[in-house]
Formats: structure tokens, sequence, C-alpha cells
């Protein structure tokens, strides 16, 4: 008898942003004419950067003849994507990664969600509250946690993230092995300082644990005392795998194009306490289960790292963080304490009510989409997230009709 992996019967209802959608288009079915807005699931509107669509054209010409066609590229990527971001991402930035370390993949969400795999599954795992859920349910499918009770599963440390720390979490109480961090973070938008972020690198040196640093948003700092990467952080490399996406730099949400650093001393324990390279296991889950992204989309990615390329990408996020000003403004003048929006796309609002009656509120009131921050945990419940990835026309249309809907 074929059985199921029982695990997958723990998780609560659909992912999220799926239970999400499933609503909005319920909405818009009752109501054709709501002309929604959508500032929920943080998916870029605006086109590529001209520099991206040049170099993606160019690579699509050399897949059109013979003699500059490729077929299976390397998996982990080609020597130039990976080479472009470990100058300028990295070794510009005073942070020590080489090429070989980079591994070129089609999102952090699968990255996050995969990296799991290489550790036991009886592995301790620490998840800020509020989190992005795809490190709970990755770690749920793969066996990690108990069932849900009181919203939250069993088997987990939840870090909470609160106002009162200003959504920074403190170091866990017990001990534990695998440490997601997000900055800056998804949903509350809030940055980490050097020092808070040495706290955390020293306290996995010391208890011989892994921190998983999710840095998606990167390109949204502004204040240049903000760590963009956690390798900047003495000893960081023994401890840390870092994931960033061009989904956010870029506009890549739909293209598809991401990485994940794996350091060549970063390090895990088998069952004997001896020390293993995490380098070589991920490199073998890679080439055995990804065959790489696509060659014009690499190309594309590399013109990123180009003048023009930075100058376009800098333009972008410019243009969303504009939107996350006007957002912050004018929340905050309805009376709504919040956080984030600067040097992050994403606002996130104390509603004073349920996440989901608020969410639903605005939904029907003002035609408009947010998140509900019960999504993201237990320590989400009275907030939403609001998204900047909109036209700044639809942002300002939005706030309007949310204004005259709380008003
Ligand atoms: C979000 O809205 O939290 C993100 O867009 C989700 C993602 O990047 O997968």
């Amino acid at each position: 008898m074929i059985r199921i992996n029982d695990n997958y019967l723990k998780l609560q209802a659909s992912y999220l942003f799926s239970d999400i959608a499933k609503r909005v288009a319920g909405f818009e079915e009752a109501n054709p004419d709501a002309g929604v807005i959508k500032l929920g699931i943080g998916d870029v509107t605006r086109a590529l950067p001209e520099s991206c669509i040049t170099a993606l054209h160019k690579g699509v010409e050399e897949m059109a003849a013979d003699s500059t066609f490729r077929g299976y590229g390397p998996e982990q990527g080609y020597d130039f994507l990976r080479e472009a971001v470990a100058v300028n991402d990295y070794q510009s930035a005073g942070a020590e990664v080489q090429a070989d370390e980079v591994f070129i993949s089609d999102g952090s969400k699968c990255d996050c969600g995969n990296m799991q795999e290489l550790f036991a599954v009886n592995a301790k795992i620490a998840v800020p509250d509020p989190v992005y859920p795809v490190y709970v349910d990755t770690n749920v499918m793969a066996g990690r946690t108990a069932a849900w009770s009181e919203g939250r599963y069993g088997g987990l440390v939840y870090l909470e993230s609160t106002a009162d720390n200003h959504y920074v979490p403190a170091l866990p109480s017990e001990p534990v092995d695998l440490i997601y961090l997000c900055f800056p973070n998804n949903p509350t938008g809030a940055t980490v300082t050097k020092d808070e972020l040495k706290q955390w690198v020293d306290y996995a040196r010391e208890n011989d644990a892994l921190i998983l640093y999710d840095a998606a948003y990167v390109a949204y700092i502004r204040d240049e005392s903000i760590p963009k990467s956690i390798y900047e952080i003495d000893g960081a490399r023994e401890v840390a795998i870092e994931f960033r996406s061009y989904s956010k730099t870029a506009g890549f949400t739909g293209t598809r194009c991401a990485y994940t650093v794996v350091p060549k001393e970063c390090r895990a324990f088998d069952a004997e306490g001896n020390r293993q390279d995490v380098h070589p296991l991920w490199n073998r889950r890679h080439t055995t289960k990804f065959n790489g992204v696509s060659y014009p989309v690499q190309r594309a990615a590399e013109a990123v790292y180009t003048e023009q390329g930075k100058a376009e990408v800098k333009e972008l996020t410019d243009y969303y963080l504009n939107n996350a000003a006007l957002i912050r403004e004018r929340i905050s003048a309805l009376g709504y304490d919040l956080a984030g929006g600067k040097n992050s796309p994403y606002i996130w609002v104390r509603t004073g009510t349920d996440s989901w009656e608020f969410f639903d509120l605005l939904l029907n009131k003002a035609s408009v989409v947010t998140t509900p921050g019960s999504g993201f945990g237990a320590c989400g419940q009275g907030y939403i997230r609001i998204s900047a990835f909109n036209s700044y026309e639809n942002v300002e249309e939005a706030l309007d009709r949310i204004s005259a809907a709380l008003g």
C-alpha cells in the first residue's frame, strides 16, 4: 500500500498566498468592476531593466544559431554570472565570497525550502515569528515538527519579533541547531544592525548551529550602516548560508533567477559529531535535483552588474521605496502604528483588530488586497502587511480608498 508522507497532513490549509489569491478571485468574480488594487503578495509590477532585456534578447539570439546554441549548462550556474555575483555583491562590499561558492538557481523560495534537506530530521529549528511561511512549511513537510496546535507547530522554536524588540528577535533561550533569519525582514520590513547580527553569528559558532540568512530584499537597503550580507560579520563563513534573489532586486519574479552562497568553510556535524562541509553536500543536491537556470536568463541577471544595470536597479528599487514612503506617511496619518517601509518594500501595520477581519474590510470596502499578518505567525495577529510593489498611481489610489474606508 502506497503511504503518503503523513507530515503533509499537518500543514495548515493552503499556502498563505494561494489562500489569499483564492479569496481575491472570489471577490473579483462577485465584483467585476471593483478595480482591485493588489498590495498583497510581494510581486513586482514594473518591466525588467532595459539592460536585462537587451541581454535576454542577445541570449535568445545565441540560442537561435547552432554555432552559439547552448544545451545543458553547469547546474551551479555559468561562470560569468557566478563571477559577477562574487565580485559585485560581495568582494566589492568587503565580504569574502568566491565564485565557486555561489549557486545560481531559479528562486530563493526554492533554495530556502530545499536547503533543510541537508540537515538531520531531528535538527532543532528556530524561526522568527512572524515568518515567511516557506521556512516553516518545508520543515513541517520534512517531519521536523509535531502537530499544529494553538497557532503553532510543536517542536519548532519561535523567535518572537515584536514592536518591543523592534522586530529583531532575541537569541533563543533553548539550544537550537538551524536558525532562519531574514533581513530586511519579510514581513515586518525590519532591518538588523551589525552588532545584532554579530550576536547571531557568535551564537551559531558557540552552539554548533547554522544560520540560513535570507537577504532577498537587500537591494532596498539605503542606510549605509545596515549590513547587506551576513558575511560582513567576522566568523560568518563557517556558520551561515545566504540567499539572494533577482526577483525584488531587478523585477525577476516571473523571469526566475536567484542564488545561494555556501562558503567552503561552512560546516555541520555528522552523528558522531565530526565536522562535515556543507558546500559539497549542497553541490551534490543541486547537481542531482536541478538542471540550471536557462542561459538567456543568466545573461539577463549578469546585466544587473553592468554600469547601466546598476543604475536601472537603483531607479527601480527607488521607485518602490518611494511608494513605501507614501504608504508609511498616509497610513501613519490615519493613526496606525507601523514598521518597515524604509530600507524595505514592506510596511507592517498594527490593525488593532483580527488580521483577517482587517484584510476583509480593506478588500470589501476599498477593493485593496493586503496580507493578513496572522498568516505569517502568531505574532502577526493584529497586523497586516502592505506591499509597495505596484505603480505609484495605484498606490495613491489604494491609499485614498483605504482612507475613505477607514475614515
Ligand atoms: C511575499 O509576498 O512574501 C513574497 O513575494 C513571497 C515570495 O517571494 O515568495
